[in-house]
C-alpha cells in the first residue's frame, strides 16, 4: 500500500518536473522568437543567408541550391493551381530564365525522388510532404512545360491522397507568394498544435 502510495507520488513529481521543464522550455523557444533577429542568430536559427534550414538527412548540394533560389527569389514566381476533383494540377512560372532553370531542377529532382519514395527529410520541410511521401505509390504525376515555366498534374483515386495533393499546392503556393515567412508561420502553428 505505501509503495504505491510512494510510486504515485514519485509519478506526479516526475509529472510536474516534465510540466514544469517543457514550459520554461517553450517559454525560452518563444523569447528567442519574439526577442528579434539578434538572439535568435546567437542560437543558429533563423539565418537568411546561409538557410541551415534547407539541407536534409540526404539533400545533394543543388538540390539545396534550388531551394535557396526559390526562397529568396520567390518574387519573381507566378503560380496557380486548380483542385481537380482527382488532384491538382499547377503552373508555376518566371521570367527569370536562371530561377526558372532552378524551378525546373526542384520539380523534375522532387519529383524522381517521389517517383522513388526517398523522402529529403529537409528540416523544414512540411508534415504534409512527409505524410505523400508514404502514399507516393497511389499517385500518378505528369510534368509538362510550359512558355516560361512548368505544369504539374497529380491525381489519385485515393480521397485521403487527394486531400493531401492540394494542402501541398496550397503549402507551395503560400511559399512562392511569401517565402520564408510562410514557413515560419506554419512551424509556429504546428508547434502550436502539439
Ligand atoms: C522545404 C522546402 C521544400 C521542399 C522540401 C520541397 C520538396 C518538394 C517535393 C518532394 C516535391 C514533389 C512532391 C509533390 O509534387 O507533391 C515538390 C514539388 C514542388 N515544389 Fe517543392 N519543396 C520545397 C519548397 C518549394 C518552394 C519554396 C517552391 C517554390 C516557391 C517549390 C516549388 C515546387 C513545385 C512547383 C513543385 C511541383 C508540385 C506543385 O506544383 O505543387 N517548392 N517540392
Amino acid at each position: 500500500m505505501r509503495k504505491s502510495i510512494l510510486m504515485a507520488l514519485a509519478l506526479s513529481l516526475v509529472t510536474a518536473v516534465g510540466g514544469v521543464w517543457a514550459e520554461s522550455m517553450h517559454d525560452r523557444m518563444h523569447r528567442a522568437h519574439m526577442a528579434g533577429k539578434k538572439d535568435a542568430h546567437a542560437m543558429g536559427e533563423h539565418d537568411e543567408v546561409n538557410m541551415p534550414g534547407l539541407n536534409g538527412k540526404d539533400t545533394t548540394p543543388t538540390e539545396v541550391s534550388d531551394l535557396k533560389a526559390l526562397f529568396t527569389q520567390h518574387k519573381a514566381l507566378r503560380r496557380t493551381v486548380d483542385n481537380l476533383p482527382d488532384g491538382i494540377r499547377t503552373v508555376t512560372e518566371t521570367d527569370d530564365a536562371a530561377l526558372r532553370s532552378k524551378l525546373l531542377s526542384h520539380v523534375v529532382l522532387m519529383l524522381a525522388r517521389f517517383q522513388n519514395g526517398r523522402d529529403p527529410e529537409v528540416v523544414i520541410q512540411s508534415p504534409t510532404l512527409t505524410a505523400l511521401f508514404k502514399h507516393a505509390d497511389v499517385i500518378a504525376t505528369r510534368i509538362e512545360m510550359s512558355a516560361t515555366g512548368v505544369v504539374v498534374i497529380q491525381t489519385s483515386t485515393d480521397a485521403n491522397v487527394v486531400a493531401l495533393l492540394q494542402a501541398h499546392a496550397a503549402e507551395v503556393s503560400d511559399m512562392s507568394a511569401r517565402g520564408m515567412q510562410a514557413v515560419h508561420e506554419r512551424m509556429q502553428a504546428d508547434h502550436h498544435k502539439r
